[in-house]
């Protein structure tokens, strides 16, 4: 048994803020900004437009997609890193603007690669047979956590969703996910205060996303690197086999470097960077519902999925759509 993608769906938020709007809160321009990271827009959740609100957008859109009722979802998994609440968790409160009853529903955190970590639980569940119609969706309210006097990260992050259906399949579907993850570089990129840490640093109006870019950037580029070869190994796949290459948004640099390592033209890969910026978790899924919906990724294609965020954690799909 395996599972495969019935339907894919994304949102992104209204409001936008280009480059120029960024010059006008720190000391940036938009060439710097286009140049290091190939971002010209993002994407903003307004005051009181939730991870929740955006996640509903996603995954009615992927039900719709995959011609599926909310009676027939049996399963609810969020990755995110900026829930609305403490608890209850994401999905729960997914499940219920959806009018699901019963089924598990539950988010899990692992910054950028929180989407595929959710995929690669979602698909064990399918191939188990606990699962027949799973709901996979990544949302993000990133600029939340963003410290917008911060021009080495401020530039960076956006808001969105994305959410896949999975159903069950003879063939593959989703042929291999690989995860991974390394907390010795949970220094190189975090969010430095939390609930059992007592929310000091919000209080004190200290909080925001740190990163030491130049570090991760370099850990980044080897370890996605390192991780298309061993997702293509895995099952003896040659890379000139690969249809696209959907990798995490977050920096065009970073994405040119992996279409590199796999002999890809940039042309074989989505790129949604320019105007979605990083939006973290949401940000693979809505590169795929983007090819998708604009024709380019076509059913029996072979795709490569990949993230890489703080933690570090990392991960991969290998995925006949
Ligand atoms: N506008 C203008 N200048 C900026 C700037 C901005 N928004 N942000 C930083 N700079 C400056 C720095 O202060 C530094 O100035 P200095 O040389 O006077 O000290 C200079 O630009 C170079 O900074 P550096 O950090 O070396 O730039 P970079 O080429 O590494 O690019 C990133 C910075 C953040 C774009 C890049 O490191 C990156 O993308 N890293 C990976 C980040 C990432 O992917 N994070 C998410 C993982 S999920």
């Amino acid at each position: 048994m395996y599972s495969r993608i019935a339907g894919t769906g994304s949102y992104l938020p209204e409001k936008i803020l280009t480059n120029a709007d960024l010059e006008k809160i720190v000391d940036t321009t938009d060439e710097w900004i286009r140049t290091r990271t190939g971002i010209s827009q993002r994407h903003i959740a307004v005051e009181g437009e939730t991870t929740t609100d955006l996640a509903e957008h996603a995954a009615r859109n992927a039900m719709a997609a995959a011609g599926v009722t909310a009676e027939e979802i049996d399963l609810v998994c969020v990755g995110t890193t900026t829930p609305d609440l403490v608890f209850p968790n994401v999905g729960t409160l997914l499940q219920d603007r959806l009018n699901i009853h019963g089924c598990p529903a539950f988010s899990l955190e692992a910054a950028c690669a929180s989407f595929l970590y959710a995929l690669g639980v979602a698909d064990k569940f399918v191939r188990l047979g606990d699962a027949k119609c799973a709901l996979v969706v990544g949302a993000e309210t990133l600029t939340r956590l963003v410290d917008w006097s911060d021009r080495g990260t401020c530039v960076l992050f956006a808001d969105g969703a994305g959410a896949v259906v999975l159903k069950p399949a003879e063939e593959p579907g989703i042929i291999s996910t690989h995860l991974h993850a390394d907390g010795k570089y949970k220094d190189l990129l975090l969010y430095p205060d939390g609930v059992s840490l007592g929310f000091n640093l919000v209080r004190a109006g200290k909080a925001g996303v740190r990163m030491k870019g130049n570090e991760v950037y370099k850990v980044a580029v080897n370890t996605l690197g390192q991780l298309v070869t061993e997702t293509l190994s895995a099952k003896g796949i040659d890379k000139s086999q690969l249809d696209w290459l959907i990798p995490h948004q977050a920096n065009i640099r970073i994405i040119e470097a992996i279409a590199k390592r796999l002999d890809l033209p940039m042309e074989r890969v989505i790129v949604t960077i320019e105007t979605h910026g990083n939006t973290s978790a949401a940000s693979v899924p809505l590169a795929l519902d983007a090819g998708v919906r604009d024709g380019r990724i076509k059913r029996g294609q072979l795709l490569l999925l990949e993230a890489f965020g703080g933690g570090f954690t990392w991960g991969s799909a290998l995925v006949r759509y």
